[in-house]
This record gives structure tokens, sequence and C-alpha cells, in this order.
């Protein structure tokens, strides 16, 4: 396959401004001088890499609020401005203009890939699509059909970590590529024949002839085809979403993926940890967790009023589901994309509809957030899983297989970002620090002193 990028984007050790820093250390009359690191976009940012050394104090900043973990090219976002984009390309015109294999490229390869690339590199995946029947089918039995989707998926990653385990070479960019395009290529696969698998039906091949987004529909449904139109209005959807999840930044999972891929473990077993951080209701989980609590609201009979009042009430620990975000405080720039296409496919819904009453509350939901105080003024608004979760409804897709889509997108972000942590000479395993606040040292007591 030739590129004209390669998959392994050279790193500087973070190029200084010219600009500095000045810590003054109060107590000890002592004066320390940071260099600031330029960023491309955003917030510049200083270097505390020697804070230790030169103070003798670290930095303390639980769930990285203000600190980075590392440099990066693949994807900025400015929370405050609503801008999300891949390698330089605004999400807007990718969603627009694109489609998910070419963002795949662009996310792994750092450019748009030209026609030959394109085909190079969809001929790869499709080489790659396959899963063993016969393995993958064992492995699924061993889950009840109930069982959640995201533990069967990292057993499906678990299993490549096992299959490839002999050919572990993270610091090979051959190796890595290769991975990637597994990967990529191998998750779509796997969350189809998990969800057919709980549906209690015969796994489907997937077809080299067609597009990623549809291939992984045409294995999930049997009666895809039997509504041409409603198969393109799906097949353009679940594209969307999955352009629209690729990646983003340093969140949760991926932050996850690289800390433990630091340790120079299975880029596989990486991943499994990335599924297992985005399983959570408070990040990935949340598109699952809007259908629940949509769903409790219609059974529960209780007007929406209820809900907006314990949401606000901080004893309360129920929160609006797919609601806020910890960098957009101005609206997730996914949703408002893929808010279109859920009102859209909301109004291609037969009469009768056994969802109809959930989806109602959901956009009467949005409406009265977007409208109220609480919501306005905490620059909480709709993100990406509030609608992807209903548009998921639409395509009558269990929510609990929601997430393990969003896992399927994301698979790319987490390779793309262990890619570039394990090509970079400067990578070292993470370890963050703590503050120690236990007890200081004491002398053991025998038991029958105590
Ligand atoms: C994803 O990081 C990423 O990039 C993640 C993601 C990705 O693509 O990888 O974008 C995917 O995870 C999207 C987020 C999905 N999660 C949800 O929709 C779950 C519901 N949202 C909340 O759990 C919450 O908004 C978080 C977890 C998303 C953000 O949590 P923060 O940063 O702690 O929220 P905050 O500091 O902005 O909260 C400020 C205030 C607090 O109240 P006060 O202390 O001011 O009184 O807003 C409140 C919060 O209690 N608040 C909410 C709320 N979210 C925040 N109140 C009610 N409902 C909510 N959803």
């Amino acid at each position: 396959m030739t590129d004209q990028t390669n998959c392994s984007p050279k790193s500087a050790a973070g190029k200084t401004t010219g600009k500095k820093v000045k810590l003054t250390i109060a107590n000890a009359g002592k004066e320390v001088t940071l260099p600031v690191l330029e960023a491309t976009e955003g917030a510049d940012i200083i270097d505390i890499r020697t804070i230790y050394k030169e103070t003798g104090y670290f930095m303390f900043d639980p769930g990285f609020v203000s600190t980075a973990s590392c440099e990066s090219k693949i994807t900025y976002i400015n929370g405050a401005k609503g801008e999300l984009k891949y390698r330089g390309y605004p999400v807007e015109q990718l969603a627009q203009h694109s489609n998910f294999e070419e963002v795949c490229y662009l996310i792994l390869y750092g450019e748009l890939p030209g026609q030959s690339q394109l085909n190079d590199f969809r001929r790869s995946l499709r080489e790659h699509a396959a899963l063993d029947q016969t393995a993958i089918g064992h492995l699924l039995n061993a889950f009840d059909r109930s069982h959640h989707p995201m533990a069967m998926l990292m057993a499906g990653l678990a299993y490549l970590a096992a299959l490839y385990q002999n050919e572990i070479d993270v610091h090979d960019e051959a190796y890595r590529r290769l991975t990637a395009h597994r990967i990529v290529a191998k998750v779509a696969t796997l969350v189809a024949w998990i969800f057919r698998h709980r549906c209690g039906k015969k796994f489907k091949q997937p077809d080299p002839g067609l597009p990623y987004a549809h291939n992984f529909l045409q294995m999930c449904f049997d009666d895809l085809d039997q509504n041409p139109r409603r198969r393109e209005k799906f097949v353009k959807a679940m594209d969307l979403i999955l352009v629209l999840h690729a990646d983003h930044e340093q969140n949760a999972s991926t932050s996850t993926v690289r800390l433990s891929g630091s340790t120079e473990t299975s880029p596989y077993a990486a991943l499994v940890a990335g599924i297992t951080s985005l399983w959570g209701p408070a990040h990935g989980g949340a598109n699952q967790a809007v259908i629940e609590m949509l769903d409790s609201i219609v059974n529960s009979g209780k007007p929406l009023e209820h809900y907006i009042k314990r949401a606000k009430d901080r004893k309360d620990h129920f929160k609006l589901m797919g609601f806020g975000h910890r960098i957009y405080k101005n609206y997730d720039p996914r949703a408002k994309i893929v808010r279109e296409t859920c009102h859209n496919l909301l109004q291609e819904m037969e009469a009768g509809n056994p969802d109809q009453a959930l989806l109602e509350t959901a956009i009467s939901l949005e409406k009265i957030a977007l409208e109220d105080e609480y919501f306005i003024k905490r620059k909480l608004y709709p993100n990406v899983d509030f609608y992807s979760g209903i548009i998921f409804k639409t395509m009558k897709l269990p929510s609990d297989m929601f997430t393990a889509i969003f896992a399927l997108s994301r698979a790319v972000g987490w390779i793309s970002h262990w890619n570039e942590m394990m090509s970079d000479k400067h990578t070292r395993i993470g370890r963050p620090r703590q503050l120690y606040v236990g007890s200081q040292e004491r002398n053991y007591v025998p038991l029958g002193r105590r």
C-alpha cells in the first residue's frame, strides 16, 4: 500500500514559544521559570515536566481538567466555540462531503487520501474484515443473549489480542499499520455478530462490495434491502454517526487507551481498556442511558417538569442523560449536525410506531432544557449522544447496542492515538503522581495487643 504520508507522524518534544512563565515559591523565596509550549490552535501550555525537580512540588489536577497528558496532531476541540476538527478539517465539512472510510484514512494517516490511496485502504479493510466464525461463535456462546454487548466486545478484542500475541512489535511501523487496518475492519464484523448472537440469529459474512456503514448494517439486518429508500436513509445516518464519533481528543476512553498502551502492551488489549472506559454512562454509555431515561419518563406517567426539577436538585443524583459536556461549553458541534438527521428520521416514522411516545418525549425534553435558565446558565446543551440514541432507536437497534456502535466508530480514534504515541520516541510509560493523605508511618501491632 503506498501512502504519501507515513503512519507514524514525526513528533517534536514540544515546540517552545519563547514565552516563559515565572512561578514564585513564596515560602522558599524561590522563583522558577518554566517554558511555554506552542499550540497550533487553542491554548499554549506551560511545560511543567521539571517542576518537581526545580520546586519539590507536584501539580494537583484530578480528572485532568487543566493539564495536558500528551501532544497530538489528530483532533482539535474548541469547547467555547463548539469546534471539532479532525487533522484540521472541520467536522461539519467532513460530515457533509466525506464518508467514514475516508475519515478513517484521514485520522490514521493525517491527510485526505487520493483515489488510489483510498482504493488501497478500502481493499485492505475488506481483506481484514473476516473473523473466524467458529471461534467467535464459541466465544459469544459463553455469553447469555441478555449480557451486555460491551462485555462481549471486550472479549472479542481480548480474543484478537491472543490471536495476534506472537506478532506484537509496537515500535515497527508496518506492524502498527497492519494492526490499525485489522482493528478498523474487524470491529464492524465483531459488533454485527454480537448483535446477531443476541438476536439468536446466524452470523452474516462481510460483503467486500459494500462501503463500511452499509456493510455493517447488512451484517446486522436481514430485511435491509426490502425497503431501498429506508435502507439509503439508514446507511447515510449510520455513516454520519460513525464519522461524528470517530475521534474526540483525549476523552476518558482515549486517555485510557494511551495510558494502558504506554506499557507497550498489545494494542488489542489496550483497546479492551478503552472499551471498558467508554461503557460508562457518563461517557459513551450515555446514548443508551438517554433512551433508558426517556423510557422511564414515559412509563412513569409523571410530567417532564418532575424530571427537570430532579436534574436541577444537587441532592438528587439524577442527571439529564445526553446533556452537558466536559469540554463543550457551547453546543456540541456533532449534536448540531446529527440533530437534523434525527428530526428527519422522526418525521419519516410511520404513524403508530411503538416508540412514538418516547421520541416525542425526547423532542419536548430538548425544547424545555434549551429554554430553562439552569441549563442555559450551565451551558448544558444536548450532546451528540442525545440524538444518536434516538436515531438508533428509529433503526430498531436495542439501546444496549448503542455504545458498542459508538466503540465501533471510536476504534479508529483509539488506534490512531495509540499509533501516534508509539511512534513518538519521547513516549514514556504513563505514571501519574498523587497527593498522599493517608496515615503517617506507624509500627505493626501484634493481634493480641490491638
Ligand atoms: C461523551 O470527553 C469527551 O469528549 C466525551 C465524548 C466523546 O466523544 O468521547 O464527547 C462522549 O461522553 C459525551 C457526554 C455524555 N454524557 C452524558 O450525556 C451524561 C450526562 N452528562 C453529565 O454526566 C455531565 O455533563 C458530563 C459528565 C458530561 C460532564 O460532567 P462535568 O464536566 O463534571 O459537568 P460540569 O462540570 O460541566 O457540571 C457543571 C454543573 C454541575 O452543577 P452545579 O455544581 O453547577 O450545580 O452542571 C451540572 C453539574 O451537576 N450538570 C448537569 C448535567 N451535567 C452537568 N445537571 C443535570 N444534568 C446534566 N446532564
